[in-house]
């Protein structure tokens, strides 16, 4: 019997490991190792560790911190020799010779500029995705940067809010998958290998929800909605392996995220067993006294290490408070003790103990032909097209003069997108550049820009753009966001092309020449009225540094869109917060609804028959979530259900027919999604639950399954339970998220 009790609590304890996060098997040998240096560590020294300073001091200053052991972590050094320098000073100076993990915002590239990270988003591929995070980690661990502050993976549906153009938009499904694709891509097969860099999902949490879009503002989500919309990206990139995570600036129902133990504690740790390294964002620690929530530095201190912060960045309130706080008891020791292990957990992982510096004459990754290549890739990827009347795109053989305008067809600054540190313009290769490379002397490219830059209202330009608009076959105009209108502290209030763009589209289109709108910008923008004067509309968000070959290749049939917006386009700003899996109400949109100019003069006060819309800009949005043409038409066909009715732990299988039914060899995004009908508590009309993109030649079709296990269906409840719930569930399975045809599945106890 005893025996039997043994056996099965030996099994119960296999399954408990079996079933816990990567990041939560510990390894015996390196916990001794850590508890042993531990051991040997002054106080001092161990709050050293929890303190992170920026690299605007000069050497001297900061070698002599390091020497004292006062450091754990430098930002912002991206000089080779000087991080060499300051880690032999650690290695070989301080009395414990315990590395510096040097950091970076390497966000969507380190030299060689990604699309930013809502352009990469619009590829719905998580492959490409991975591979720019790649390259972005052998470029900027080729320089010694070990430690970015990325994947951003904010949920974002405010397009007012600049930051919307570091994360992956919207949609909590898309942004799991991209966000685990990004530390994959950052950390590669191991941490320990010298191009890897730790990557830090961030900003933990809700820091997307701000308040009216405006940036660092207060948000107000409930556990629920946190649970089930803001959450899940982290816990994949958990799942995925994340060193490293980063608090965020906002309070949510009062609480900020750099004091907030349920999230840093419960959930994070307790509940995803994370053991990595907790970093605050730049001094949200002591920005808890402005946000009424420390009454001084010291109390910032004591409630950021007692809610679970590991390390400090910039504000230097744990060095100057914790012996006080420590002395006082109002922070344990082990508290400290426990944070310096997580800091010194990644530091071994890293292997920066075995491995501290860099060969300094090995020749340059930067820039490397195969990092531009997959640039390129993703820079194709990302391009949505929005419209295309007549076939205007691709461009053909019959196009004998083109008329570039605008101010973003050779910015190469502009192009590289916010968050660009160390990307260098004079690398980009713009639009203009790539279209007159590729016409040669076949085509004529008359270029008048119009405008100087996004912003410029001067029309003094626009006369000759127009003018040279009238001796075109056709107009490719550039328009847009220079990068400083989106990111961090950048949020807009008008989300209309600013500056004089309007009129110069309007100018252009004047002539009656066909004009093609390319978009290049930090976030979806109202472009209704642009859209509507031009023939066709290819929206690229930010490119990076190969946008223009990009750019010129998809305009002139080289390649073939396929990007899909990874955020609904409103047609007002007033719309906003506007995202398509939105709860329905009582009383949903039935898009038959009187809008403002049919109501009569003098109408009797009714509310009856009325819905949740707008009566100026009715319930649509311009573009919904999920959508993108191609220069070929694809048709879904034949969708079946393994079963219509599952079991809690079976795999629902769908599969269809996707037929190429136009003339190019194109790629589609093909998208699944669920709708729960009824719940215990009200549910999103529609949620994205799988995509895959498919390649296809004219006329070919392909049978594409995808397999869901009825466990994704989960979703935290009235009890806020994570559960399935049984019932009916509706299923569509199409090219975005408003169209297909509702099959109906029953989920059964
Ligand atoms: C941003 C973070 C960034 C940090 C370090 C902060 O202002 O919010 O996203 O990682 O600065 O540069």
């Amino acid at each position: 019997m005893n025996k039997l009790k043994v056996l099965f609590a030996c099994l119960l304890l296999f399954a408990l490991a079996s079933c816990s996060t990567g990041t939560e098997t510990k390894d015996k040998k390196l916990e001794a190792k850590i508890d042993n240096l531990l051991s040997q560590m002054t106080l001092q020294e161990k709050i050293g560790q929890m303190n992170q300073i920026s690299s605007f001091g000069n050497i001297e200053d900061m070698s002599g911190l390091i020497k004292k052991g006062e450091i754990g972590s430098i930002l912002n050094e991206t000089d080779l020799q000087k991080i060499n320098a300051l880690q032999r000073v650690a290695m070989e100076e301080s009395r414990l010779g315990i590395p510096i993990i040097f950091a970076r915002d390497v966000i969507h590239g380190f030299k060689t500029i990604f699309p930013i990270p809502l352009g990469q988003a619009a590829s719905f591929n998580p492959e490409i995705v991975e591979a720019g995070a790649r390259v972005a980690a052998i470029e900027s661990s080729s320089v010694g940067i070990r430690w970015t502050f990325a994947p951003m993976i904010d949920i974002a549906r405010d397009p007012r809010w600049g930051r919307i153009a570091e994360g992956c938009g919207e949609d909590t499904y898309l942004t799991s998958v991209m966000g685990a694709a990004m530390v994959k891509g950052f950390q590669g097969d191991s941490l320990n290998n010298p191009t890897s860099i730790a990557a830090c999902p961030k900003h933990f949490v809700g820091y997307g929800a701000a308040e009216g879009g405006r940036d660092y503002n207060s948000t107000s989500i409930p556990e629920r909605l946190m649970r089930n919309v803001y959450l899940p990206p982290f816990e994949a990139a958990a799942r995925a392996g994340a060193a490293t995570y980063m608090t965020s600036f906002n309070d949510n129902d009062g609480v900020p995220s750099t004091g907030n133990a349920f999230i840093l504690k419960q959930v994070l740790r307790n509940e995803w067993g994370f053991d990595g390294l907790v970093v605050t964002d730049w001094a949200s620690a002591t920005e808890m006294i402005a946000h009424g929530f420390a009454a001084d530095s010291k109390e910032a201190a004591l409630k950021s290490v007692n809610a679970g912060v590991d390390m400090e960045m910039v504000s230097y309130s744990f060095v100057r408070h914790l012996p006080e706080l420590i002395k006082e008891g109002k922070v344990k020791q082990s508290t400290i003790d426990n944070a310096v292990r997580n800091i010194l957990r990644i530091k071994f992982r890293l292997g920066l103990f075995d491995n501290p510096y860099l060969e300094e004459d090995k020749p340059s990754v930067l820039y490397a032909e195969s990092h531009l290549a997959t640039a390129k890739r993703a820079a194709v990827e990302s391009a949505i097209l929005l419209k295309n009347d007549n076939e205007t795109l691709p461009l053909t053989s019959k196009v004998k003069t083109v008329a570039i305008v605008g101010p973003l067809a050779d910015a190469p600054y502009e192009q590289m997108g916010t968050w660009v540190f160390d990307g260098e313009k004079a690398h980009t290769q713009t639009p203009l550049m790539a279209i007159r490379e590729m016409c040669g002397d076949n085509v004529q490219v008359i270029y008048e820009p119009g405008l100087a830059y996004s912003r410029d209202k001067s029309a003094s330009g626009i006369a000759k753009a127009a003018a040279a608009a009238a001796r075109a076959d056709v107009v490719l105009a550039f328009v847009g966001e220079e990068s400083i209108l989106s990111g961090e502290a950048h949020s807009l209030a008008d989300l209309n092309l600013v500056g004089a763009q309007s009129e110069l589209i309007a100018a252009v289109a004047k002539t009656g020449k066909p004009v093609v709108t390319v978009v290049m910008a930090g976030r979806p923008l109202t472009i209704g009225k642009e859209a509507e004067l031009s023939a066709a509309v290819l929206y690229n968000f930010h490119p990076g540094t190969m946008g223009g070959p990009a750019i010129a290749d998809l305009l002139f049939g080289k390649e073939v869109p396929s990007g899909k917006t990874p955020v609904t386009f409103p047609k007002m700003t007033g719309q906003i917060p506007l995202y398509y899996a939105h709860n329905n109400s009582g009383r949903p949109a039935t898009r038959t609804e009187t809008l403002i100019d049919n109501i009569p003069v003098e109408a009797a006060q009714t509310s009856l028959g009325n819905t949740s819309f707008y009566l100026d800009a009715g319930f649509d949005p311009l573009y919904p979530f999920g959508y993108g043409l191609s220069y070929s038409t694809f048709t879904y066909g034949n969708i079946k259900l393994s079963s219509a009715t599952l079991k809690k732990n079976d795999v629902l299988t769908v599969s269809f027919d996707l037929q190429n039914s136009g003339k190019y060899p194109a790629t589609e995004v093909a998208q699944l999604y669920v709708q729960d009908k009824i719940g215990s508590v009200t549910r999103p009309v529609k949620e994205l639950k799988r995509f895959t993109r498919v390649t296809l030649e004219p006329g070919e079709k392909k049978t594409v399954t995808f397999e869901l296990p009825v466990s994704e269906l989960a979703f935290y409840n009235i009890d806020m339970m994570k559960v399935v719930e049984s019932g009916d569930f509706g299923l569509w399975v199409a090219g975005d998220s408003q169209s297909g045809e509702e099959l109906v599945f029953k989920v059964i106890d």
